[in-house]
């Protein structure tokens, strides 16, 4: 692979759920170029096996570097407690040392502590994430003495990615989650969203979810670290390619490119155009 041209920073996830996770990004660095990937067709990632996560994610990473990439963000969470490690010590170095894959588990952890006054860290996810216990270990990790609880959502992402969360019927969904999380530890007082589709639950999930404890999104958390991320890395920043003003995105998904563009506008709040690709 070439080392000297400039190129597009890539988002992948596993569908729509890293747009939220793109979006904050834009607004925080909006002149850069964007390829954002969902691979939809095989979604949702959340109930595979270790192996086949880590499969996927890589051939869409690689897919993304075909495409110039010269840094990918993992918009999922899924992708990256089963990915991400694997990626970064074994592929990377032979795909291209220069190359850079960041997630979005470790910058969400690194903020818990403006948050929580009991260190008791509520954790939603995918029954992947879950139980790949990688919140636990990064807290673990980042603040010793705080407890952490997660609990799976099994049935929040087929909800979003099936258009159904605004409907009455995932209110049911929704509320037997946070009572079952809340049953395991009185004391939470911080949860985390640990799946980048859960935003697009948010209304929902803060009406049921007591008003003391704080309700944390990644978007705006993973795009300030990668802000922060850019200016601390001047050589890999200057090789990612900008359009001023404003940047530009290119929509790719695995799945009907009529069909995403459609579901992302809904999320983006503006209208797309997605095209198609194989893996
Ligand atoms: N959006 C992803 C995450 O953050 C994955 C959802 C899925 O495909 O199950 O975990």
């Amino acid at each position: 692979m070439t080392n000297s041209k400039c190129g597009p920073i890539g988002i992948f996830d596993s569908g729509y759920g890293g747009l939220t996770i793109l979006k904050e990004i834009r607004r925080r660095l909006p002149d850069y170029d964007y390829i954002y990937l969902g691979d939809n067709a095989r979604a949702p990632y959340g109930t595979r096996s270790f192996d086949i996560v880590y499969r996927f994610t890589l051939e869409s990473v690689k897919y993304l570097f075909s495409k110039g990439c010269r840094l990918v963000i993992l918009a999922c969470n899924t992708a990256s407690a089963k990915a991400l490690r694997t990626i970064q010590q074994h592929d990377l170095p032979e795909i291209d040392p220069s190359r850079r894959v960041l997630g979005v588990i470790r910058p969400t952890v690194e903020r818990l502590g403006n948050y929580t006054r009991t260190g008791h860290i509520g954790v939603f996810g995918t029954p992947g994430t879950i139980q790949s216990e990688s919140y636990d270990m990064e807290i673990a990790k980042l603040y010793p003495g705080f407890r952490t609880i997660g609990h799976a959502c099994p049935m929040w992402v087929p909800l979003i990615e099936n258009g159904e969360a605004g409907s009455e019927g995932a209110d049911f969904f929704v509320r037997q989650e946070i009572f079952r999380l809340l049953a395991k530890d009185p004391e939470i007082d911080t949860i985390i969203l640990g799946c980048t589709h859960y935003p697009l639950l948010y209304e929902k999930i803060r009406r049921f979810v007591p008003e003391h404890i704080s309700l944390l999104t990644q978007g705006e958390i993973v795009a300030s670290s990668l802000a922060d991320y850019l200016a601390r890395h001047k050589p890999l920043d200057a090789k990612l390619s900008k359009t001023e003003p404003g940047g530009s995105c290119t929509y790719l998904t695995t799945e009907n490119s009529m069909k995403f563009s459609t579901m992302a506008s809904l999320f983006l709040g503006a209208a797309i155009d997605a095209a198609t690709i194989e893996l």
